[in-house]
């Protein structure tokens, strides 16, 4: 099976610049972790209680009450929480789930955990996220389940998701690692379906380092979820080691180890009250990047749409290659050389070789995914950008949208008519 899956070129490959060293480096990511998070951290481990304790419990509490659900189970990783969300769901071997080819590995590695299939869908091109039509297309006598994953914070058109599942008596299981806040026709992602799997991944709009959250208003998931993140054992067990525990538990099922600690909740909680202001200031940086770029033919600036609104995780800018003399790598590279570190979210995953080898996937499947991946890449957008990396951004990118522009000759202009 061929594997043309294109790998960025190194700097040597490409085009020659002009080499003089970036005045300013711009880093793609940089954690707004504040004095509050040490303090909160430090207060934890000093009291010497350090795993699964109150301050998760009291960071679910908030956390359920901020995306408005009524329960909030915490979790290690986001992958762990769609791990628990599928196995509570009651997925198993031979299942289908659907899920976009355009994610991270974690959305459909989770699937293969419980020995499931994970079976892509193509995207629509204006969000890039999962098209709800092309999902219908992919159901068979199998399909059990369906994740959606809000790419970069903008939420998938869940009521077309929510109708699809109806019919097909499909689970609905968002994948939301990118999307807090963000919000669909005037509800809060979190809210929306079943399952919804957070991930505070440290380049996440809100991290704990790692860690995850799932929240349900189902109280028989949430207390499975609930059970088997902590062995299987009864729900009071994390308490055994404490003055008022009792060392005595039994073990209800064969469960997993993906309970949070007591110190990543204690900066959870911080992040979480700061997670509206840390919004605000993303929203501020994509406004200026929108505004700057938005009259650059060679640049389609991201979409959101009117019924929606996105955590801006996520910059996705798309090169017009039609109207470029270099490629997305290319381009990538360019910006790099002026000191501006880019991502590109994702490679689909259908042209990965584990999926290729173990389902068969091919180069050539997913037409609008291949398409769209490979025009795109992300632009740094973080909260604690400043004014002058901001317009370093803007300006790397103006530079070589300008510089590698196809200029379209007037024919008639250069031959006059005699
Ligand atoms: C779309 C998506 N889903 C799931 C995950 C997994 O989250 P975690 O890294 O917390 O396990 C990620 C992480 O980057 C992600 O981007």
């Amino acid at each position: 099976m061929s594997q043309q899956n294109p790998r960025p070129k190194s700097p040597g490959q490409s085009k020659r610049m002009k080499s003089t060293p970036p005045e300013l480096q711009v880093p793609f990511h940089r954690a707004s972790i504040g004095e509050e998070e040490v303090q909160a951290v430090s207060e934890v481990i000093r009291s010497g209680w350090l795993t699964m304790g109150p301050k998760t419990f009291e960071f679910e509490k908030e956390f359920a009450k901020y995306v408005g659900a009524q329960h909030a189970v915490a979790v290690s990783t986001g992958t762990a929480a769609l791990h628990l969300s599928l196995e509570a769901a009651g997925i198993g071997a031979g299942d289908e789930v659907l899920l976009p080819t355009t994610t991270f590995t974690a959305t459909a590695e989770a699937v293969t955990y419980l020995r499931a299939r994970p079976v892509l869908v193509d995207i629509e091109p204006v969000t890039m996220n999962m098209d709800p039509e092309d999902a219908a297309r992919r159901i068979t006598s199998k399909t059990r389940a369906i994740i959606p994953v809000h790419l970069g914070g903008q939420p998938c058109d869940m009521d077309e998701i929510h109708t699809l599942a109806r019919m097909h008596h499909l689970r609905v299981i968002e994948d939301a690692a990118h999307a807090l806040p963000s919000e669909y026709r005037g509800k809060r992602v979190g809210q929306i379906s079943e399952f919804t799997c957070f991930s505070f991944y440290a380049t996440k709009t809100l991290t704990t380092g790692e860690g995850g959250m799932i929240t349900t208003d189902n109280s028989t998931v949430a207390d499975r979820m609930r059970l088997m993140r902590l062995h299987g054992i009864e729900r009071d067990a994390w308490k055994r080691y404490r003055a008022d525990g009792s060392w005595f538990y039994e073990v209800l099922e064969a469960g997993f180890k993906y309970n949070l600690t007591d110190f990543q909740s204690a900066m959870g909680l911080v992040q979480l009250a700061k997670c509206d202001r840390m919004k605000q200031a993303r929203e501020a940086v994509a406004q200026r990047y929108s505004d700057a770029f938005s009259s650059f033919d060679e640049l389609v600036v991201p979409t959101v749409l009117p019924d929606r609104r996105t955590s801006w995780h996520l910059y996705a800018l798309r090169l017009r290659l039609d109207r470029l003399s270099l490629d997305r790598n290319n381009f990538v590279q360019a910006l790099h050389r002026h000191g501006v570190a880019c991502s590109v979210h994702f490679i689909p995953l259908h042209l990965h070789p584990y999926y290729q080898r173990v389902y068969g996937y091919q180069i050539g499947d997913y037409p609008r995914a291949e398409q769209e991946y490979h025009s795109c890449f992300s632009l740094p957008i973080y909260p604690g950008m400043t004014d002058r990396e901001i317009n370093h951004v803007v300006g790397a990118v103006q530079t070589t949208a300008a510089e590698f522009r196809i200029v379209h000759t007037n024919v008639a202009h250069v031959f006059p008519s005699a």
